[in-house]
């Protein structure tokens, strides 16, 4: 189809940068549609559009009454170009940071996958001109995000990325909570989250010749918080998560378990071996509990528990408690240890790592969520 690629670019203030651009465009790629989405900027970067878009069928503008944010220009670009039957959408920036020479490459990515982000941080990639401080925000940025959403993709906060339309669909443009920035983190960590195929290519990001950027604090700080907001809405937990709260529980476990042979024990006066192993497998059994409702909880998944999960879970305890103990004997045999808790240490790490696998790849294996 001739008119599928929507490329849409958001403008404040680029007087300097737009029509330049948008020749550029054109000429590299003589079958785009361009939309820029203006938001009445005071140096006249709307007019400067409209003049030329007399001689241009293929160029658009939304105008819109004031600056509100990147996100919200973005999805009313969207929103526009849906309903009017292109398929394909490209972000990119207006001040020549995103250089039209990656389109056709793109434009052939795209033919087998959903989203194709042109990504600064995989090999072959980079920013060129940006000060060591603000390229460590973007890689600092990218990287929390990547850590907190547990999600793959290297170069989360770009803007310079394709969508096909069922791309857009599945993510859910009225779902959409940022403002600013991390809006793009938003589109693609949803895009990955809900089953999308995502291509990362190189790109060398130079910084603007003219203009100035609209990174600001205020929108730096609403993008960290975001991201946790981001995360709670789609009900995921990482494993960095599920490993704190799976630690915790194996606390909680261990609290109950010197309880109760306290009690019987030292105040009734029973049999240690047998009173230790019933302790093992009531501490056990609350950990299952505890897991299965806290640790590995996902919002969108019920599972009930289940006899078969708690046997393979006192199994998994078993492994555990199997290998602290023969990685504590190993250490105390081959090392001259000042003192022996310093085995047991290391014995009961490896049992607590060995177990958190087995729970989290079999026990607790939730389907990932696909809408
Ligand atoms: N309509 C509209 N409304 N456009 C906006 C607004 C707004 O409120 N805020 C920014 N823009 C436009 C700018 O005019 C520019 O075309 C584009 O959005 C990106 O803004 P810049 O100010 O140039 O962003 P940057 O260079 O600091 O940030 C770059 O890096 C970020 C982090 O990696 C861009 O690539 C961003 O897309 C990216 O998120
Ligand atoms: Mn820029």
């Amino acid at each position: 189809m001739d008119n599928s690629l929507l490329v849409i670019i958001p403008t404040y203030n680029e007087i300097e940068n737009i029509v330049p651009l948008v020749e550029e465009v054109l000429s590299r790629v003589p079958s785009a549609h361009i939309l820029v989405v203006d938001d009445n900027s005071p140096d006249g970067t709307a007019a400067a559009v409209e003049k030329i878009a007399g001689n241009k069928p293929a160029l658009h503008i939304l105008k819109r009454s004031g600056k509100q944010g990147l996100a919200s220009a973005y999805i009313d670009g969207f929103k526009w170009g849906i309903p009017k039957g292109y398929d394909i959408f490209l972000e990119m920036d207006a001040d020549f940071s995103h250089n039209p020479e990656y389109i056709p490459e793109m434009l052939v990515q795209i033919k087998i996958h959903d989203v194709v982000i042109g990504s600064r941080n995989i090999k072959g990639g980079g920013v060129e001109g940006w000060s060591a401080l603000r390229n460590m925000i973007s890689k600092g940025g990218s990287l929390y995000s990547r850590i907190i959403l547990s999600c793959p993709i290297m170069d989360l906060t770009g803007g310079f990325n394709m969508w096909r339309k069922s791309a857009l669909d599945k993510i859910g443009l009225d779902g959409i909570i940022s403002k600013g920035y991390s809006f793009q983190v938003e589109m693609k960590f949803k895009a990955y989250h809900y089953g999308c195929s995502v291509k990362e290519i190189p790109i060398l990001f130079s910084d603007r010749k003219h203009g100035s950027s609209k990174m600001s604090k205020k929108i730096f700080i609403e993008a960290l918080v975001n991201i946790w907001t981001i995360k709670k809405n789609t009900g995921i937990n990482n494993a960095i998560d599920q490993f704190l709260k799976f630690a915790v529980t194996g606390g909680l476990g261990t609290v109950t378990n010197l309880f109760i042979f306290y009690l019987f024990v030292d105040l009734a006066k029973m049999r240690e071996i047998p009173i230790s192993i019933g302790c093992f497998i009531i501490a056990a059994t609350q950990n299952y509990i505890i897991n299965h409702k806290w640790s590995f909880r996902q919002k969108d998944y019920a599972e009930k528990l289940s006899f078969k999960k708690w046997q393979l879970f006192i199994c998994g305890s078993l492994l555990g408690l199997a290998i602290n103990i023969m990685v504590m004997s190993f250490i105390i045999k081959n090392f001259n240890l000042p003192w022996k808790f310093i085995a047991q240490a290391c014995g009961i790490a490896s049992g607590m790592i060995i177990n958190f696998t087995v729970s989290k790849l079999v026990i607790f294996n939730r389907r990932k969520n696909v809408n």
